[in-house]
């Protein structure tokens, strides 16, 4: 596996791969991979023929007062997996690389990144539809993969290669989570025990949603009180929020006809947990003919 540190050294391998017609596959990670990154670097893997990971924590997508110093970085078990798993390239830009001195530009938002994360980190789409322009323009891949864990995200990733005309097939993933329904997160190692234990708590009350609309129940509103309700049970969680909104815009329903996502936040102490689920509405019966 090569280690890439350079935007000359990264853009020039994926340039001869290209002229060769080779099919190059992008996950861009902040690292502490865990199983929901190897499922996409095994989803590229099937599909591509060269693989591409980066490994960079982007700082312009952090709030002045989140996480950004005790982010965890395990480079070496980072690496280990991506060997393990057959990525030819880690890209590994540093902070400079990134952003160099006299660096200006940073992409403006699309609406789909307003609300939800949006509103609660406004710094952090910002960051993320930056890097990930940048990124896309260094690594010149043929396909990126994301996971839905971050529905938003990919959401707004999808809408940039879109409007920007970035030539690159998004993928999306399911989310892959913990025996107890936990979605997986790098930040999920700051969880201490008992908080731990709470953390399910999220997927249960997305679950319930998503059961009240397999069920029948229409009303948005009351989806989220049902959700609310559920998640009321769990001792020292804040909710941030919980909502039920039309999967290609991100706004509200106040009917589920179709299809929805069903989104949340909560807090457990210090600690911020997203996830979120699909749902298909019950097809309506068709009248019978006379
Ligand atoms: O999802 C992430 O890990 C990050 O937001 C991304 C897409 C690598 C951009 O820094």
């Amino acid at each position: 596996m090569n280690i890439i540190r350079t935007i000359r050294a990264m853009t020039s391998w994926s340039e001869r791969l290209r002229r060769e017609s080779v099919i190059i596959g992008f996950v861009p990670t902040m690292g502490a991979l865990h199983d929901g990154h190897r499922a996409l670097i095994q989803a590229a893997r099937r599909r591509c023929d060269a693989l591409v990971v980066s490994i960079f924590v982007n700082q312009a997508q952090f709030g002045p007062r989140e996480d950004l110093t005790r982010y965890p970085r395990p480079i070496a078990k980072d690496r280990a997996l991506c060997r393990e798993e057959g990525v030819d390239v880690c890209f590994e830009p540093t902070a400079d690389v990134m952003y160099p001195e006299g660096f200006q530009t940073v992409v403006t938002l699309p609406e789909i990144a307003r609300r939800w994360e949006g509103e609660a980190r406004p710094h952090h789409f910002p960051g993320v539809a930056t890097v990930v322009t940048k990124l896309f323009g260094m690594v010149r891949p043929h396909l990126a993969l994301f996971g839905q864990k971050d529905y938003q995200q990919a959401a707004l990733v999808r809408q940039l290669v879109k409007d920007l005309n970035l030539g690159v097939e998004i993928e999306v993933r399911p989310t892959v989570r913990e025996a107890d329904g936990l979605a997986m997160s790098s930040r999920n190692v700051y969880l201490n025990a008992d908080e731990r234990m709470v953390a399910p708590w999220l997927s249960r009350a997305l679950r319930t949603g998503k059961q009240a609309i397999e069920g029948g129940m229409k009303d948005g509103a009351a989806i989220e009180r049902s959700m609310r309700k559920a998640i009321e049970q769990a001792p020292a969680i804040h909710v941030e929020y919980l909502a039920v909104c039309n999967p290609d815009s991100l706004e509200p329903l106040s009917s589920v006809t179709h299809r929805a996502v069903i989104l949340g936040a909560i807090r457990i102490g210090s600690i911020r947990l997203i996830d979120n689920l699909l749902v298909n509405a019950p097809a309506r019966k068709s009248r019978a003919r006379r």
